[in-house]
């Protein structure tokens, strides 16, 4: 049923969610994901973060209090989406190049925190299908990444960095939307709140080991 499911997912109804508390309230992040840490990175630096249009957006206003799992892990992709997005706009800009050097890294978290924290609650309630497509896929984005990693440090020409740019833009556009809509909603309500506790402890604070690859790295 589930594997049904993420078959039938389409990407023109991709919907994307707003992350940012339209009240503008603020408070203590519990959850602050990729974007709470570049976000406090960024205010530490005192600079306002930015958004996906590029305009910067007030830090006060990146309150994760009341995100649910879900919430937070679709902000990670947003903010993974905009670390590129932000290179292929002025890609001839080292700042713009640092940024998706940025953005490789924090997907490489993303894709750590999902196969550790998130995918095995998952699996044992049943996701058995949705999960093998989505670690095949985990391999095929972590290939792109270090392709595009041994571009920057060759200093590749600027085609190059962004003919590998859209393809894992692409690769992302389809993976993120069956993360979305078939798997994060469930993780909510799937995981102990132990498990929970522990997913929301690494989105908050986490770093990615030294030496982890994906499980179907090379593959
Ligand atoms: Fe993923
Ligand atoms: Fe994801």
């Amino acid at each position: 049923m589930a594997g049904l499911a993420i078959a039938e997912v389409c990407a023109s109804c991709v919907g994307r969610r707003a992350f940012v508390a339209a009240d503008g309230t603020s408070g203590p992040v519990r959850t602050a994901g990729v974007a709470g840490i570049l976000s406090r990175r960024e205010a530490r630096a005192g600079r306002t973060p930015r958004t996906a249009g590029g305009t910067r957006r007030h830090a006060e206003v990146v309150d994760m209090t009341e995100a649910t799992l879900a919430e937070a892990l679709e902000r990670e992709h947003h903010e993974i989406d905009e670390g590129i997005e932000a290179f292929t706009a002025d890609p001839s800009s080292e700042p713009a190049r640092e940024r998706l050097r940025s953005a490789i890294r924090a997907l490489r978290r993303h894709i750590y925190l999902e196969e550790e924290f998130a995918f095995p609650p998952l699996r044992e309630a049943g996701f058995v299908m949705p999960i093998i497509v989505m670690l095949r896929e985990h391999g095929q984005i972590w290939t792109t990444c270090d392709a595009l990693e041994q571009a920057l440090a060759d200093g590749a020409e600027t085609a190059t960095l962004l003919r590998l740019c859209r393809q894992l833009t692409a690769q992302l556009q389809h993976h993120n939307l069956k993360e979305e809509k078939v798997l994060y909603p469930q993780v909510d309500t799937t995981m102990t709140a132990s498990a929970a506790a522990d997913l929301r402890a690494f989105l908050d604070r986490g770093q990615l080991p030294e030496g982890w690859v994906c499980a179907k790295a090379g593959v």
